[in-house]
């Protein structure tokens, strides 16, 4: 019976652990959790959302107290299309946050930095170039692209020294998605390193509408592979979504994918960003729990817990600080139905908006709990204390699972509290 150390996923001409953490906004996926899977002869991601505020929180920036007292004069007004990001400090700030992971990285793994194209920023193009460039200046070993088509993005970077030596690589969730991207760059001489094919199980946003649940990932990386074959192409595939243990992933390394890119089970360990809290409520999470609904302004269905604090809220849009998915007018749905709701409620103090909600401020204060569709098989990874809690995991502990792992077996940690002894 095989495990996942028995395959090597090869990009250029070296060879890693076929484990990829993914990238998971805001400040989910930390640097240390990513620090971990490289450490580990894995790939770990950051993520590049909202940077200059994980920036702030790191290395006590003041880049969204600045860009706050700046646009400080339209905080009550309706248009926010006024709002744009300083190009300079959100280099500045990407090159931080990237520059010092990678000056951390130990090991034989690589770091990828995970880069959403729904993060239109009131200027799209100039952003995500912006974005781009700045994590290959502060060295990052590779790209995702991710959230998005992203049928512009290598032509945003062909100028730059690294654009053919960094691994670059594309999220998509169908092979259709994937033809379109090749056609884009097929001109600029540069195939993507790696192809993540994300099915409709995984956590954050779906590339899938609402109809997700009649889409398996095995199928569609069927379809992939049988393309690629049938172009002669040689890509590595990664597959991702609601792959739980060893065995989930050995089906697909078997079937010829390069590696797995997971997240959930990295949810409930010490690395990951999510306060300890939240974490708990993803170890109790029920499968009755998790919903996939339509809440987030960018339009891609999006899962997450039943209990998200960010459902239902109506507060005030805050784009003056943030503003990451003020779209090329300058708006976003939130701040349509934010309007909506304040016009038919005057002199209400407390709104609720019930269809989107401010995905910015939410993701920021860890209110939207975002998760995979098996977070509520979490509280079977690990030890119920004598206080009702559940035993957070090292994030180490889990990768070794993933990676040693047979027979769907999940391996336990070593018990933490008195019934230990
Ligand atoms: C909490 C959470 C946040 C996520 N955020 C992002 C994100 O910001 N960008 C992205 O491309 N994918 C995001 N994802 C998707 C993961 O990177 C990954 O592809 C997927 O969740 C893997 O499936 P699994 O969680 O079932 O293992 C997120 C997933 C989770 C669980």
């Amino acid at each position: 019976m095989k495990r996942v150390d028995d395959f090597r996923l090869r990009l250029g001409n070296k060879e890693y652990v076929p484990i990829m953490i993914g990238g998971m906004g805001v400040d989910i996926s930390t640097s240390e959790l990513a620090l971990e899977a490289a450490r580990l002869g894995g790939i770990g991601h950051i993520s590049d959302a909202m940077v200059p505020d994980v920036s702030d929180r790191k290395f006590d920036t003041t880049f969204v107290k600045d860009k706050t007292k700046l646009y400080k004069f339209n905080i009550n007004n309706m248009d926010k299309s006024v709002v744009q990001f300083d190009l300079d400090r959100l280099a500045e700030a990407t090159r931080l946050h990237v520059g010092a992971t990678m000056e951390a990285k130990k090991g034989d793994g690589l770091i990828f930095v995970n880069c959403m194209e729904k993060l239109t920023m009131n200027a799209p193009k100039e952003t995500l170039r912006t974005r781009l460039a700045s994590a290959l200046d502060a060295g990052i070993d590779g790209i995702t692209m991710s959230a998005g088509l992203h049928l512009g993005s290598f032509e945003l970077i062909k100028d730059h020294p690294r654009f053919r030596d960094a691994q670059l690589g594309i999220i998509v969730s169908s092979v259709r998605a994937l033809q379109l991207f090749l056609k884009k760059v097929a001109r600029l001489n540069r195939l993507p390193d790696f192809v993540i094919v994300e099915g409709p199980l995984a956590g954050g946003h779906l590339g899938f509408g609402m109809d997700w649940a009649q889409y398996d990932l095995h199928t569609i990386m069927d379809e992939i592979h049988a393309f690629l074959a049938k172009e002669e192409l040689s890509i590595p595939l990664i597959a991702a979504g609601g792959i739980f243990t060893g065995t989930d992933a050995v089906g697909f390394l078997e079937k010829g994918a390069g590696g797995v890119q997971v997240a959930t089970r990295f949810t409930v360990t010490h690395e990951c960003g999510l306060p300890y809290n939240v974490k708990q409520e993803y170890f109790k999470a029920s499968e009755e729990d998790i919903i996939v609904n339509g809440v987030s302004p960018t339009g891609y269905p999006m899962r997450m817990l039943r209990q998200t604090p960010a459902i239902g809220s109506g507060i005030r849009p805050g784009c003056e600080s943030y503003g990451y998915l003020l779209d090329a007018t300058g708006n976003c749905a939130y701040i349509n139905s934010y309007n909506r709701e304040v016009l038919a409620h005057p002199g209400e103090k407390n709104i609720s908006v019930m269809d989107k909600t401010c995905l910015c401020t939410h993701m920021r204060n860890f209110n939207c709990w975002t998760c995979g569709s098996t977070t509520y098989r979490l509280k079977d990874t690990t030890h119920k204390l004598a206080d009702g809690s559940y035993q957070v995991l090292s994030a180490e502990h889990v990768f070794k699972d993933y990676q040693f792992s047979i027979n769907n077996e999940v391996a336990l940690p070593p018990r933490e509290d008195a019934a230990a002894a």
